[in-house]
C-alpha cells in the first residue's frame, strides 16, 4: 500500500529532483498534484523546476560533499536525478547506507552517466545489438580503432556529454583530427576519452518510453508507451511525434531490448530488482533490424510530445511509478512536438507571437521560463494533436515557428 503525506507537515512525502530543467519541471508539477513536498535542485537560481517547487536549492551537483550535505539536511524520501552530471558514486554510498532511495537505482544513474558504463552493459553484458564501437584516449587510438574495423563513416562522441555536444561524424581520414579536437572541447568534464561508433544507416530512430511500476500484487511490471519518432539535428532533438509506425517484428524486438536493459538497470546495489520509474530507450531501426543506442533512466526530451498525446504524460508516469502507484500508458491521440530555440543570447527574453501560435488548431505550448536564452538553447516546445500524425507534425512546427523570442 502507498501512503502519501501532506506537504509542509511533519508527515510530508518529500521528493528531491537533482536537475530542475524543463523535464524536471513537469515531473515536479505532477508530484505537486499528488500533494508531494518537492525540493528542486539545480546549478543555477530560478531554474524552470525551481519555479514550481516548494523549496529551491542551488548547488554543484557533481560535488560529492555538497550533494551529501544537501541530502542529509533535507532528508527526502526519494532522490530523482534529472540530469547526468551528478556525483553518482556518492548517490551509491547514500543508497547503500539506507540514507535515501535513488530513482530508479543509484547503480542505474552511475551506469548511464557516461557512455562507457551503459554501452558495455548493453553490448557486452546483455548482448544487445549496438553499433560497433571502441573507446579511445588519444587521437592515435582513435585512428587505430577506425583502421582496425570501425571504418568510415563513423561518429565520435565524448564519453561524458549530452545533447550532441562534442559529437561529430567522420566521413573520411581528413576528418579524424578535427573530430578529436571537437570532442575534447565539447565533453562535460576534462576527461580525454571518446567513443567511436560505426555509423548506422537507419531508416528511422525512436524513443521507447518504458515504465517499471508496481502492480496490485506489489510486483513490478514493465509497461511500454507507443514508439516516439524523432528528428535530431547535430545530436539535439528538434521534432518528435507519437506513434511512429513500426513492423510487428521490429516493435517486438524494440520491446525486448527495452525490457532487457530496464530490467538490468532496475537492479539495485542489494541485487533486488526494485527500481521504479520511466526510462527513455533510444533505438535505431532499419526494416526489421533494431539497434540499442542509449537509455535515460528518467523522462526523455523527445517524450515531451506525451504532454499532448497520452492519458498520462511521461512525467505523470514517472511521478506515479516512483511513488509506487499504478500507471496507464494509453495513447489519447496521435500528436507531435517541435522545439522553440532561443535564437538570441540574452537574459529575460520576451516571446512574441504566442497568440498566433495557439491559433493553430489543436496546439499547446510550454514556455520553460529559463532566465537566460542562448541561440541554441531550448526555451519552449509547441505541441499538437491530430488523428493524422503528419498533420500534427505540420501544426506543431507551424506553432513553434510563430513564437519569436527576442531581447526585451
Ligand atoms: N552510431 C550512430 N549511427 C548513426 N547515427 C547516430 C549514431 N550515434 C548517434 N547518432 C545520431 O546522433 C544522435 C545523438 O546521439 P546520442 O543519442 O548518442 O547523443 P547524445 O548527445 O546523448 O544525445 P541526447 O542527449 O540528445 O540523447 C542520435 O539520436 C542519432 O540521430
Ligand atoms: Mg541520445
Amino acid at each position: 500500500m502507498t501512503t502519501l503525506g501532506t506537504p509542509l507537515s511533519p508527515h510530508a512525502t518529500k521528493v528531491m529532483l537533482l536537475g530542475s530543467g524543463e523535464l524536471g519541471k513537469e515531473v515536479l508539477i505532477a508530484l505537486q498534484r499528488l500533494g508531494v513536498e518537492t525540493i528542486a535542485v539545480d546549478r543555477y537560481d530560478n531554474a524552470p523546476g525551481q519555479q514550481v517547487a516548494h523549496h529551491s536549492r542551488t548547488i554543484t551537483m557533481s560535488d560529492p560533499a555538497m550533494l551529501r550535505a544537501l541530502i542529509e539536511e533535507e532528508k527526502p524520501d526519494l532522490v530523482v536525478p534529472e540530469i547526468e552530471a551528478i556525483a553518482t558514486p556518492m548517490l551509491e554510498v547514500l543508497e547503500a547506507t539506507g540514507t535515501v532511495r535513488v530513482i530508479p537505482t543509484a547503480r542505474a544513474t552511475r551506469l548511464t552517466m557516461d557512455r562507457e558504463g551503459i554501452r558495455r552493459l548493453a553490448a557486452e553484458t546483455l548482448g544487445l545489438p549496438t553499433s560497433p564501437y571502441q573507446f579511445c584516449d588519444s587521437l592515435a587510438e582513435l585512428q587505430a580503432a577506425i583502421d582496425a574495423g570501425i571504418g568510415y563513416p563513423c561518429i565520435v562522441k565524448p564519453v561524458m556529454s549530452s545533447s550532441g555536444k562534442g559529437q561529430s561524424k567522420i566521413s573520411g581520414p581528413a576528418d579524424v583530427a578535427k573530430a578529436w579536437d571537437h570532442a575534447m572541447a565539447g565533453g562535460r568534464v576534462s576527461h580525454g576519452r571518446v567513443i567511436v561508433e560505426g555509423f548506422i544507416d537507419f531508416d528511422y530512430e525512436i524513443t521507447l518510453l518504458t515504465v517499471r511500476a508496481k502492480g496490485a500484487d506489489g510486483q513490478i511490471g514493465t509497461h511500454f508507451c507507443e514508439p516516439v519518432g524523432h528528428i535530431q539535428v547535430n545530436g539535439d532533438y528538434v521534432e518528435s511525434w507519437q506513434p511512429h509506425p513500426m513492423s510487428t517484428l521490429a516493435l517486438a524486438k524494440a520491446q525486448q531490448i527495452a525490457k532487457a536493459v530496464t530490467d538490468d538497470l532496475g537492479v539495485g546495489l542489494d541485487g533486488q530488482s526494485s527500481g521504479l520509474g520511466l526510462f527513455g530507450v533510444e533505438l535505431f531501426v532499419k526494416g526489421d533490424q533494431v539497434w540499442f543506442s542509449e537509455v535515460s533512466p528518467r523522462p526523455h526530451d523527445t517524450g515531451l510530445v506525451t504532454l499532448t498525446t497520452q492519458v498520462q504524460s511521461e512525467f505523470e508516469l514517472h511521478a506515479r511509478a516512483i511513488l509506487g502507484l499504478p500507471v496507464n500508458t494509453t495513447l489519447r491521440s496521435p500528436g507531435a512536438s517541435a522545439v522553440i530555440y532561443g535564437g538570441v543570447d540574452a537574459q529575460g527574453v520576451v516571446f512574441d507571437g504566442v497568440d498566433e501560435a495557439l491559433r493553430v488548431p489543436n496546439t499547446d505550448l510550454r514556455l520553460f521560463g529559463k532566465p537566460e536564452s542562448f541561440t541554441k538553447r531550448r526555451m519552449g516546445v509547441a505541441l499538437a494533436f491530430d488523428a493524422d500524425v503528419e498533420v500534427a507534425r505540420t501544426h506543431a512546427k507551424l506553432a513553434a515557428s510563430k513564437v519569436k523570442p527576442r531581447v526585451a
